[in-house]
């Protein structure tokens, strides 16, 4: 019988060792021994599926990478040390000179930093189509561009892309669709399921869930693995062993937190939209969103990230941020604990006032990762910090 996700998530597992461990141990070691000198030369000829060296692959690695591609609904998988490191590897083995990337305009700022600054270093070229109308790709696909790249809820402002629309496009030009599936996770929207050749995750976000580690992934098919694997092997992106069965354990949690994740988030964009002082909340199950029916076709959870624009600007997001008691200020999402942002001062400064505005991230744009305290305390904090940042 097929198994639930939830229950492949817990009961995925390294074969036990002669211990018979319940928990599945760490394997911290940088290298594996052979047992004479044919073993290591068929090891070597890739004629045998084994580890050799932890910046190949590793036991917690393959734990966790298997556990994403059946979440993923991908057959194979690699893991990298950060979510950029998978974002990096996955181009950085698949283009070459002259190709030419086609992107959601709203990407994760270091994202978009490899675009402008160092792809065009070995002349790999970007365009950009607006999030809000992704019909204007046709536009700016031309006869070299191989990729087309989209986050879906998009950082930082929650706007959300058809995915059946862009595997279209991309399928009657034959180019590879690679989404970045970090703010959703695969409990709440698998790619693959509406045609993305490729699936990445910063595992450092809901996957982990705790703030504790850092990690990415890179999902697909086969084929396309072994290209990423083998830059990888020869360039050294990957995750740690610890990281690995840290990021294995979290997903045995993630189906239970995203759901309490989303719940609560629904309820806050919910009370910050009858705020008067808020001139628009984003949220993709908010009938408001402007993608709402998209949102509803291919996630079924809206995610644990609201956004908000707030009445007054920079100077009144600034007072705001500085009247918060209980959520942290930090620059992470996907925590246990309400993380609360300003964007245009941080993760998207390096970005020019006018690349921001083209992204969505709009002065006075509020980011909230809701996080698993009780709502009643996280919407007291919001509230009271509202309250000062408006008082004259
Ligand atoms: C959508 C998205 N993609 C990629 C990354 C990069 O992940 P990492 O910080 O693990 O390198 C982030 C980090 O915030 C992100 O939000």
């Amino acid at each position: 019988m097929k198994k639930h996700p939830e229950t492949l998530a817990i009961r995925t597992q390294l074969n036990r060792t002669e211990h018979l461990e319940h928990s599945v141990p760490v394997y911290l070691t940088s290298s594996f021994v052979f047992e004479d000198a044919e073993d290591m030369r068929a090891s070597f000829a890739e004629e045998k599926d084994r580890n050799i060296y932890s910046r190949f692959s590793n036991p917690n690695t393959s734990e966790f990478i298997e556990k994403i591609c059946l979440l993923e609904g991908a057959e194979d998988g690699f893991a990298t040390a950060t979510g950029m490191a998978a974002v990096f590897s996955t181009f950085a083995a698949l283009l070459k000179a002259g190709d030419h990337i086609v992107s959601a305009r709203s990407v994760f700022g270091s994202t978009h930093t490899l675009f402008t600054k160092y792809f065009p270093k070995w002349n790999i070229q970007t365009d950009y189509f607006d999030t809000l109308n992704p019909k204007s790709i046709e536009q700016i696909i031309r006869p070299n561009t191989k990729i087309i790249y989209a986050e879906t809820p998009t950082n930082p402002g929650v706007d959300v892309i058809d995915l059946t629309y862009l595997a279209s496009v991309a399928k009657k030009h034959n180019l590879l669709l690679v989404i970045d599936n970090c703010f959703a996770t695969p409990v709440m929207q698998q790619p693959i399921a509406f045609g993305a050749d490729l699936v990445i995750h910063s595992a450092t976000k809901l996957i982990d869930g705790q703030g504790r580690v850092l990690g990415g992934v890179v999902v697909g098919s086969k084929e396309l693995i072994r290209e990423i694997y083998l830059f990888a092997r020869n360039t050294g992106p990957a995750m740690s062993p610890f990281n690995a069965w840290v990021l294995s354990k979290s997903i045995e949690t993630l189906a239970v937190r995203a759901e309490r994740h989303c719940e609560n988030a629904l309820k806050l964009a919910v009370l910050l939209e009858k705020d008067q002082r808020i001139k628009f909340v984003k949220y993709p199950f908010l009938k408001s969103h402007p993608a709402y029916e998209i949102a509803k076709k291919q996630m079924s959870m809206g995610g644990g990230v609201v956004a908000f624009e707030l009445e007054g600007g920079v100077e009144t997001g600034r007072k705001f941020l500085n009247a918060i008691r209980m959520c942290s200020l930090s620059a992470n999402l996907g925590d246990t604990r309400t993380i609360i942002t300003h964007p245009a001062s941080t993760t998207h400064s390096k970005l020019s006032e006018a690349e921001r505005l083209e992204s969505g991230i709009t002065p006075g744009l509020v980011r909230i990762s809701v996080g698993l305290e009780h709502i009643n305390d996280i919407k007291a904090d919001i509230r009271q910090a509202l309250n000062k940042a408006f008082k004259n």
